[in-house]
């Protein structure tokens, strides 16, 4: 599916609905470039997780774990991740295959370590118009995010 928004209210907006919809277990991979508003939607995903934290771009901390109400949501931005060693020390996979919903930023940094099926969500920025974003969200692997994606596109009409 894919959606324009014109401010990062509206990113958050989205987020929002998404993370309602949200469950143990999911993944997420956010992708954009810097100033994409990534982390815009993140915070918005943990909102709709009843998280009333602030979640903000960890500035040497690669992992934040925050409680919602549920179920913890732990946000990974490997931007500052580099070679193998430091990826395996972060042990990913207890995140990906834990009891929480995981949000990963710069995901390419992390490459083949990603679980096969992940829902994906690709901003855009658009040249012409500083505060819009195309947000694209979809799924890879076998099908397992279909039912949430149909269920998002319902809930937000779009
Ligand atoms: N429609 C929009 N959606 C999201 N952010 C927007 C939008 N319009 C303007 N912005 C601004 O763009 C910036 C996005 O910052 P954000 O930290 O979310 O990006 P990011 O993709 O996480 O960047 P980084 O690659 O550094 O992690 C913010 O300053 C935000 O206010
Ligand atoms: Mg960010």
């Amino acid at each position: 599916m894919e959606i324009l928004v014109k401010s990062s209210a509206e990113t958050q907006q989205l987020g929002r609905t998404l993370g309602q919809l949200l469950q143990p277990g999911d993944v997420l991979v956010v992708s954009g470039e810097l100033g994409a508003g990534k982390t815009t939607f993140v915070q918005g995903i943990a909102a709709g997780m009843g998280i009333e934290a602030q979640v903000t771009s960890p500035t040497f901390t690669i992992i934040h774990e925050y409680q919602g109400d549920e179920y913890p949501l732990y946000h990974i931005d490997a931007y500052r991740l580099e070679g193998a060693a430091e990826i395996d020390e972060l042990g990913l996979e207890d995140y990906f295959y834990g009891d929480g919903v995981t949000a990963v930023e710069w995901a390419e940094k992390i490459e083949g370590q990603l679980p096969p099926d992940y829902l994906y969500v690709k901003l855009e920025k658009m040249p012409a118009h500083p505060d819009h974003r195309r947000i694209r969200i979809g799924e890879e692997g076998s099908g397992t995010y279909a039912g949430l994606i149909e269920e998002l596109r319902q809930v937000c009409r779009c």
